[in-house]
Parts: C-alpha cells; structure tokens; sequence
C-alpha cells in the first residue's frame, strides 16, 4: 500500500488517496489491449462503436443516479456538475459511428458497470468515486484519445463530441476545483477509504469493459 494511504490517519487529502490508490488499475487501464490498439488507430469503426455503445449504458446510469442524488446528498452535489455530462455526447457521436443503433447493447461488462453505479444510492461517497474515475479521467487522459480518433479517421471534429467539453475550456483549472470540493468533504479516515476503494472497484469495471472489446479484437481489426 502507498505511504498516503498506509497513514490513514494523516488526513491526507481525499483527492490524493483516490489518485495514489488508483495507480496501479490507471497503469492497468492504460496498457489494456483495446485501448493500446485503438490509440495505435488499429481499432475499425465497430470497435469503436461497440466501446460507444457500453460508454452509453453506464454514462447514462451515471447521470441518472447524479441527477436524483444531487439535490439531497452533499457528497453528489460536491461533484455533481451539469456541464459534466456525456450523454448527449455520446447519443451524437453515435450517430456517426452506429448509424440506427437503439443504444442497448448486450454486454456482461456494461451490466455489471451499471449494477454497481445503481447501488451507489447506497451512500453518495460510493457514487462520487464513480463520477471522479470517469469524468476526471476524461478530463485528462481522454483528451490526448479524442485527438487521436481524429487524426486516425480523419474526422474533423466530427464523431468526438465525448471528448469536448464546451462549458469547461481549461481541464486544468477545473480538475483542481473539483478535488478541492472532495478535499473539503467531511470524511472519517474510514470513510476516506471506502472511497478509494470504490475507486479501484471502477477502474475494474472498465478494466472489464476493455477485456470483453479486446476478446474481439480480431473482428476490429482496421
Ligand atoms: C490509454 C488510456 C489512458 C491514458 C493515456 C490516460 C492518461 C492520463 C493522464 C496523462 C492523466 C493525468 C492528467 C493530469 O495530471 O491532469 C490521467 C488522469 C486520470 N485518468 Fe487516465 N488515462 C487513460 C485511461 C484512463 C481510464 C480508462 C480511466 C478510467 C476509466 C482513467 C481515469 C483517470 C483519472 C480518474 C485521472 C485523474 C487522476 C487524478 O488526478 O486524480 N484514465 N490519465
């Protein structure tokens, strides 16, 4: 265990445990085959569509847990940020991607993404390390993906409506708000880490995404 996390009781800042906490699955997620592949534009428009396809299922249990938690938990309404969300995105990006899909994809892995973000309704803390590993991650490192999609397909902007976020110009500025809203949280060092380990929990159900579209990479071949 990472020294900021071994020293519960340090008080270490929220946003540096779900960030040290979560190195080794960010590495993991990184170095997955479907995303090593796609971000070597060696992922064909299927592959692409069928990751859209899942990303649908679980942005849209995302926001709707979002939109009924927001107003009566203080740890959602802490991240909970309109400007945040991917789903219209997502339904807009389709469009070019899987022309007439209805968005109800078949997938083991997006089921059991959304079983476990419907079960955050449990407690906002659980809910609030499913918002930062998605929309934080596509604050970051989601950036750098949509660039490429582009210049890999040559879409000129088209397509890649996930990856822009049009209310929030600045990543930078804004990922340092919002850790400082989970840094302002009133946590116990219990708390804290039921959080951060729910964030290993989200990691692994993306990590499980990649591992059912990279099981069928050979059909996604460009
Ligand atoms: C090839 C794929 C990926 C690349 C290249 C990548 C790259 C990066 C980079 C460079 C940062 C640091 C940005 C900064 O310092 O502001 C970052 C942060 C982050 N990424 Fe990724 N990432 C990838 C995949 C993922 C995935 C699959 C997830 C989770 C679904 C994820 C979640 C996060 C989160 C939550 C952060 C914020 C960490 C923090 O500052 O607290 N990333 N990523």
């Amino acid at each position: 265990m990472s020294a900021v996390l071994a020293d519960e009781t340090s008080g270490a800042p929220l946003s540096a445990m779900m960030r040290e906490g979560s190195r080794l699955e960010h590495t993991e997620a990184e170095s997955s085959s479907f995303m090593a592949e796609l971000l070597s534009g060696r992922v064909n428009q299927q592959g692409y569509a069928d990751y859209l396809l899942r990303l649908r299922r679980v942005y849209a249990a995302l926001e709707e847990v979002g939109h009924d938690l927001a107003t009566t938990d203080p740890i959602v309404a802490a991240v909970h940020d309109e400007s945040l969300e991917r789903l219209a995105a997502i339904d807009a990006d389709l469009e070019l991607w899987a022309p007439g899909a209805d968005g109800g994809v078949e997938s083991d892995a997006a089921d059991a993404y959304v079983a476990r973000i419907e079960a955050t309704r449990s407690w906002g803390g659980l809910y609030a390390a499913h918002h930062y590993t998605r929309y934080l991650g596509d604050l970051s490192g989601g950036q750098a993906i949509g660039r490429i999609l582009d210049r890999d397909f040559e879409l000129d902007g088209d397509g890649v409506a996930f990856y822009e976020f049009s209310e929030i110009p600045k990543p930078k500025p804004y990922k340092d708000g919002y850790r400082a809203r989970l840094d302002a949280l009133d946590l116990d060092p219990a708390e804290k880490l039921r959080v951060v380990e729910e964030v290993r929990v989200a990691f692994g159900l993306n990590q499980a995404l990649f591992e059912e579209l990279g099981a069928r990479l050979e059909s996604y071949r460009r």
